[in-house]
C-alpha cells in the first residue's frame, strides 16, 4: 500500500480542486474546466474514497455541498410564463410607475397595492393537482422551467398536500437559506443565493435535502377555479394552506405610504435573517392586474423598488474603454479591488465621456463606487482633496479601439445631442462584431448553453468564429484539440447549437442586435412579417423604403427606430453577415397572435381619448384578441375606432373615403361583449 500520508494529501488536494471548480461554476458563474474533466476529477475521486476508507475522515464527499448540478433536467413549460420586474430606486421612478397605471386603467385615483419584501433567493412554482403537489419547476428561461420536484419536495417549508385545495394550483415562491444557516456552509459559496440556486439544482436531492432551504410563498400561476380578488387575500389563504408568508406584507394605498413602508423595510433589512433586495409593490386588485398585463418581460402591475447600494473607497489606476455591441463607448475605470458589499470589485463604469467631464474624474483619483444589485457597479464621487499635485484631465479618446472615428447622434425625437459616443462601424469593427457575437449567443436571443462570453472570445482569437453564421459552421476538430474541451462538453455545444438553428422570427429579429429593437419591438416587427422571406425584403434597397413606410404604422414603432432598421441593413457588410447567417438557419413563422379572438386577421386603428379605458388598453385588448394594430388610415384597415374625446378629423374622412368600418366607443364594447 502507498504511504497513507501521501494518499491523504493528493486527496485533499483534489478535494481542494474539486471545490475551487465548484467554486467557479456556482458562485463566479464561470467554469474553469470542461464538464468531462470535471466529472474526470468527481469519478477518480469516489473511486478513492471508496479504495480507502479511511479519507472519510478528511473530507466526506457526499458532504461537498454543490456537487456539480447536472444540465439535464427536464425541461417543463410554466403554465404562465415565471417574468421578472421593472426596477424602480427613487420616488420619481414609483411615480411614474403608477402614472402609467393610472393611463393604462383611465384611472384618476390611487389604486391600493401589496408590499412585499423582495426576498433574494430563487423563484420556483409549485404544481399541485387535487392537493397533491405533481411537480415544482425552477424558473428557468421564464417560459420553460426545469423539473425539480425532488429537491424542492425536500423542504420542509413547502406543503405536499394541501386541506380544502382547488382543483389546480400553482404556487409561486422565492427559495431562500437564512443567514444564520449560510454562516455554517459560508466557505463553500459566495452568498446565500448562489447556495440556494446550487443546492436546488443538485442532481441527487438527499444532497439537497442536507441544505437548510426555505421558502416564501408570494404569489399564483394557474388557479382553477379562480378563487381570489386581492392579492392581499391569495396571500392570506396561501397561509392558511400552509405555505409560508412573509410576516411584512401590507398594503399601502399612496405614494407617500409606498415611500414610508420602503424606508421602514430598509431599517429593518439588517435584522432579518434572510436577504431583502427591496420591496414588490403589486397592484393589489387581480382584476385590474389582468386588465394591465405584461410586456414581453415583466408585468405593468408590479415593480421591485430597491434599497439603495453599498459604497466604498479605492483608487483609479487606470482608464480604459470599452465597445458595446451597439458600438457604445463606455469609458471604465480600473481601481484597486475593493470589497463592496461582500463582493470584491476591480472595475467599475464611468458611464460616458460627460460623466467624466461634469465629475473631472481622473487616473489616480480617489472615488466612492457603489454596487447596487446587480447592476455594475458605478462610479459616483471624487474626493478631490485626496488628488496628487501632478494629476492630469483626462483625455477623452475619440477614436474607437478599432480605430475609426467615434460619433455622437442627435437623438430625431429630443433633437439633443447623445452623451454617449460610438463606432458606428457595425460589423466592420471587430469590437463591436465580437460584442454583437456575445449578444446573439445569451440567454434572452438563440440561448446556446456552453458558448459564454468567455467562449466567444477564446474562439474569436482562434478565429474559429467572427460572423454568426461561423456559430453554425464549427471546426470541432480543432476544438477537439482545444485544451479544456473534452467528448461530451463538443457533443453538448454541437447539440446546443444545433438546437439553437430553430429560432422564432421574432428571436431572430432580436437576436440580430439593431439598435433601438429590443425584445418588444423584435416582436412587433415579427408579427408585422410573420415569415422571414418578407423580413428578407428589408435587404432590398428598394423595397426598404415601401417596407419601412409601412412599419411606421406600427404602435410602438417610431422614428428612431425606423432610422435605426435603415441605417442596419443599408451597411453592406451587417447585410451581407446576416444573410448569410439566415441561409444557415431554420426561422420559423410567427404563429397567430390570437387563435380564437374577434378580430382575427383584422387591422384595426384607434383615434380619439377613450372614456372607460385607456387606448393603450383599448390597444392591448384588441391584439389579445387577434388584431393587428396600424399607425394610419390605408386600404388595408378594418376598422377606425373613434374615441369621443378629440378624434383626428383627417383619419376619420379617409377611412369614410377608403369605406372602412367606422366604429364608436359604445360600439367597440358591445363587440367586445363588455
Ligand atoms: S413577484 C411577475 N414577489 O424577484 C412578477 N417576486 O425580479 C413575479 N421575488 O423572479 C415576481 N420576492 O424571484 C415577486 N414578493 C415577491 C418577491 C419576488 C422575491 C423575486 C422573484 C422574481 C424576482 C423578480
Amino acid at each position: 500500500m502507498k504511504n497513507k500520508k501521501k494518499i491523504q494529501d493528493e486527496y485533499k488536494k483534489k478535494v481542494n480542486r474539486l471545490i475551487n471548480l465548484n467554486k467557479a461554476y456556482f458562485d463566479k458563474d464561470k467554469p474553469i474546466v470542461s464538464d468531462s474533466e470535471f466529472d474526470k476529477l468527481k469519478q477518480e475521486l469516489i473511486n478513492i474514497s471508496k479504495k480507502y476508507t479511511f479519507l472519510k475522515k478528511i473530507k466526506d464527499l457526499s458532504k461537498i455541498v454543490g456537487f456539480k448540478p447536472s444540465t439535464k433536467f427536464e425541461k417543463v413549460k410554466h403554465s404562465k410564463p415565471m417574468l421578472s420586474l421593472g426596477n424602480a430606486f427613487e420616488k420619481k421612478d414609483i411615480i411614474d410607475f403608477k402614472k402609467k397605471i393610472s393611463n393604462f386603467l383611465n384611472f384618476k385615483s390611487d389604486v391600493q397595492f401589496s408590499a412585499e419584501p423582495k426576498i433574494d433567493g430563487i423563484s420556483s412554482t409549485l404544481r399541485y393537482e387535487k392537493g397533491d403537489l405533481v411537480f415544482g419547476l425552477s424558473r428557468g428561461d421564464g417560459i420553460f422551467g426545469e423539473n425539480i420536484t425532488e429537491n424542492l419536495a425536500t423542504i420542509k417549508d413547502i406543503p405536499k398536500k394541501l386541506l380544502d385545495p382547488p382543483e389546480i394550483l400553482e404556487v409561486r415562491g422565492e427559495v431562500y437559506i437564512g443567514k444564520k444557516d449560510f454562516e455554517k456552509i459560508k466557505d463553500k459559496f459566495a452568498n446565500p443565493r448562489n447556495a440556494a440556486g446550487g443546492s436546488l439544482r443538485q442532481k441527487n436531492s438527499s444532497e439537497t435535502a442536507k441544505i437548510p432551504l426555505k421558502f416564501f410563498a408570494y404569489g399564483i400561476g394557474e388557479v382553477k377555479p379562480k378563487l381570489f380578488k386581492k392579492q392581499s387575500d391569495l396571500l392570506k389563504r396561501l397561509k392558511t394552506w400552509g405555505f409560508p408568508i412573509n410576516e411584512l406584507c401590507e398594503t399601502v394605498n399612496n405614494t407617500d405610504e409606498i415611500e414610508k413602508n420602503h424606508i421602514k423595510l430598509e431599517n429593518l433589512r439588517s435584522n432579518l435573517d434572510y436577504d431583502v433586495d427591496g420591496v414588490v409593490y403589486k397592484v393589489n386588485n387581480l382584476d385590474f392586474q389582468e386588465r394591465l398585463g405584461s410586456t414581453s418581460n415583466s408585468p405593468r402591475w408590479a415593480i421591485a423598488y430597491k434599497f439603495s447600494s453599498v459604497k466604498a473607497s479605492s483608487k483609479i489606476t487606470n482608464i480604459v474603454i470599452q465597445v458595446g455591441r451597439t458600438g457604445a463607448i463606455t469609458p471604465v475605470a480600473k481601481i484597486n479591488p475593493v470589497t463592496v458589499g461582500g463582493v470584491v470589485v476591480s472595475n467599475a463604469t464611468l458611464h460616458n465621456e460627460d460623466e467624466i467631464n461634469r465629475k473631472d474624474i481622473r487616473i489616480g483619483d480617489t472615488v466612492t463606487i457603489q454596487r447596487a444589485g446587480d447592476v455594475i457597479p458605478q462610479v459616483l464621487s471624487v474626493d478631490k482633496a485626496k488628488r496628487g499635485k501632478n494629476s492630469k484631465k483626462f483625455i477623452f479618446p475619440t477614436k474607437c479601439l478599432c480605430g475609426a472615428i467615434t460619433k455622437k447622434e442627435t437623438s430625431i425625437t429630443t433633437k439633443k445631442i447623445d452623451a454617449v459616443r460610438r463606432c458606428l462601424k457595425g460589423y466592420e469593427c471587430d469590437f463591436t462584431a465580437k460584442e454583437k457575437l456575445k449578444h446573439i449567443v445569451s440567454k434572452d436571443a438563440f440561448d446556446i448553453e456552453g458558448l459564454g462570453k468567455k467562449v466567444i472570445d477564446n474562439f474569436w482569437n482562434l478565429n474559429l468564429i467572427k460572423t454568426p453564421a461561423d456559430i453554425f459552421r464549427l471546426d470541432y476538430l480543432k476544438i477537439r484539440k482545444l485544451e479544456g474541451w473534452g467528448e461530451l462538453s463538443i457533443k453538448n455545444l454541437q447539440n446546443a447549437i444545433d438546437k439553437s438553428k430553430n429560432i422564432m422570427l421574432d428571436k431572430f429579429i432580436f437576436s440580430i442586435g439593431i439598435r433601438h429593437i429590443g425584445q418588444e419591438n423584435a416582436k412587433i416587427i415579427g408579427n408585422f412579417f410573420k415569415k422571414s422571406k418578407h423580413f428578407s425584403e428589408l435587404f432590398n434597397d428598394k423595397k426598404r423604403a415601401k417596407i419601412l413606410q409601412n412599419l411606421e404604422d406600427l404602435n410602438g414603432i417610431g422614428d428612431t427606430q425606423i432610422r435605426s432598421i435603415e441605417d442596419f441593413f443599408s451597411n453592406k457588410k451587417n447585410s451581407e453577415i446576416i444573410q448569410s447567417l439566415m441561409l444557415v438557419l431554420n426561422i420559423k413563422d410567427m404563429q397567430k397572435i390570437s387563435q380564437n379572438g374577434v378580430f382575427i386577421n383584422k387591422n384595426i386603428m384607434f383615434t380619439g381619448g377613450f372614456e372607460k379605458m385607456s387606448r393603450s388598453e383599448a390597444k392591448a385588448i384588441a391584439e389579445e384578441n387577434g388584431a393587428k394594430i396600424l399607425g394610419s388610415v390605408s386600404k388595408k384597415l378594418n376598422y377606425l375606432v373613434i374615441g369621443n374625446s378629440k378624434p383626428t378629423k383627417k383619419k376619420i374622412e379617409k377611412a369614410k373615403e377608403l369605406k372602412i368600418n367606422i366604429m364608436t366607443e359604445e360600439n367597440w364594447y358591445k363587440l367586445l361583449n363588455r
